[in-house]
């Protein structure tokens, strides 16, 4: 049975941009273009079938914006601004999706590279390493790197672009009260822990005009003393007064991970934001109750574990969440959203989230990232084990 009558077929709106459907293509690392700093034909084919797939939105994997690459590049400021880390040819990502599905919209993803610093001076679970405090004025060159990426993805004709502040990146850690212990105008607050967010929104702006600005955040960090299901609602309220045009819910940072899986409700395998064992409706769609209490206008899209469509139109249907994002089932079936609307196969995805695709990004650097399960089984059983021995490994790590 077709579900041309569904409302998660219906269209949709961010800011000025108008969406022929609410499903979105959530971020997902492109590791060849990001360390070659070149397009490849490959990746341009992959965005040419997840449009042609009938995505309404495809936010791109995570490009990065500024790096500073050793420990001893320490304190001599960013080796790396947005300048040399551009990669040559990004226009050909948004040209090949309106070429190929006039009304696709892309967006690009920005984030931090590897950076020796944190908001405050903290130690690392994961790394073993131990980040000093930034400047105020390392602050302000990590905004300037930002809105130099954001105003030349709208010249490389994105439809748009969407901070990356979650999971365990930079941004992510200024808006945690647990790795931001500052006590300027950058931290105690959430308002001022929001801070560095305003900036680059207000900066970029001056620039960009109403080019959508959409971010990606953490409801909870699953971490005791860090954003969680009841401070999540303030933090939402104060990055829509950043001037944000969507926000993206997610959640995890990556020291979580070494919690045990009764303290998480998960298995603690990489990545915290992309559960395993989906299996039951109640484990599925899994930061959806983080969102009750939210009081913002501006769209809301809903990531991880969305995996049944019936279940996906209940929740669209409710009016709670505008859009919903999906990373690993398009991985395995770019043309999902296609696939649901014409009512083909099974209303669940055939993605059984067993993350042997991170394995495959972590692997293979030169390559797209693929669904091993699908696509190279006699990987699956390696992919595996490296999942379920990884935090072990990690803590052996000096
Ligand atoms: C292989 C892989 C790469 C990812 N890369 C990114 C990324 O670059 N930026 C980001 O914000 N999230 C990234 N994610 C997280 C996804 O966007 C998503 O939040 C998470 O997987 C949960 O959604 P899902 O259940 O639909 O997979 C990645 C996930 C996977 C599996």
């Amino acid at each position: 049975m077709r579900r041309d009558n569904y409302r998660i077929f219906s269209e949709g709106e961010i800011a000025e941009l108008s969406l022929p459907n609410r499903l979105v293509r959530s971020a997902t690392w492109d590791p060849s273009i990001v360390n070659s700093r070149q397009m490849s034909k490959e990746v341009l084919n992959l965005y040419k079938e997840l449009a042609l797939g009938g995505v309404g939105l495809i936010i791109t994997g995570g490009f990065t914006v500024c790096n500073q690459q050793s420990a001893e590049d320490d304190s001599n400021g960013w080796l790396l601004g947005y300048d040399g880390l551009r990669v040559e040819g990004i226009e050909e990502l948004a040209e090949t999706v309106h070429s190929s599905v006039a009304d696709c919209s892309v967006i690009a993803q920005v984030e931090n590279g590897s950076v020796n610093a944190a908001p405050s001076e903290f130690t690392s679970a994961f790394s073993k390493r131990t980040y000093r405090q930034l400047t105020v004025e390392e602050i302000g060159d990590i905004v300037h790197c930002f809105v130099e990426a954001i105003v030349d993805m709208k010249k490389s004709g994105f439809d748009g672009v969407q901070i990356h502040a979650a999971h365990g990146s930079l941004l992510a850690r200024f808006l945690s009260p647990i790795t931001n212990n500052r006590n300027d105008a950058y931290g105690g607050s959430i308002s001022n822990r929001t801070k560095i967010i305003r900036d680059i929104v207000t900066s970029a702006r001056k620039s960009v005009g109403k080019f959508p600005i959409l971010i990606k955040v953490n409801c909870t960090d699953y971490l005791v003393g860090g954003t969680d299901i009841d401070s999540f609602p303030d933090l939402a309220t104060e990055i829509e007064r950043a001037g944000v045009d969507a926000i993206e819910v997610s959640g995890g940072m990556w020291e979580c991970l070494f919690r045990s899986e009764k303290e998480l409700g998960f298995r603690p395998v990489p990545a915290p934001e992309s559960h395993t064992r989906i299996g039951s409706t109640e484990k599925q769609s899994y930061f959806l109750k983080y969102i009750e209490k939210l009081d913002i206008a501006i769209p809301i899209i809903l990531v991880g574990g969305n995996r049944d469509i019936e279940r996906l139109e209940e929740i669209i249907g409710k009016g709670e969440v505008d859009f919903i994002a999906l990373s690993r089932p398009l991985i395995r079936e770019p043309d999902l959203p296609n696939r649901w609307l014409e009512g083909r196969g099974s209303q669940r995805t055939d993605c059984i989230s067993c993350n042997s695709c991170i394995y495959s990004m972590h692997h293979h650097s030169d390559r797209l990232v693929t669904c091993v399960h699908k696509d190279d089984k006699s990987l699956h059983g390696v992919a595996q084990e490296w999942l379920s021995t990884w935090v072990e490994r990690v803590s052996r790590r000096q």
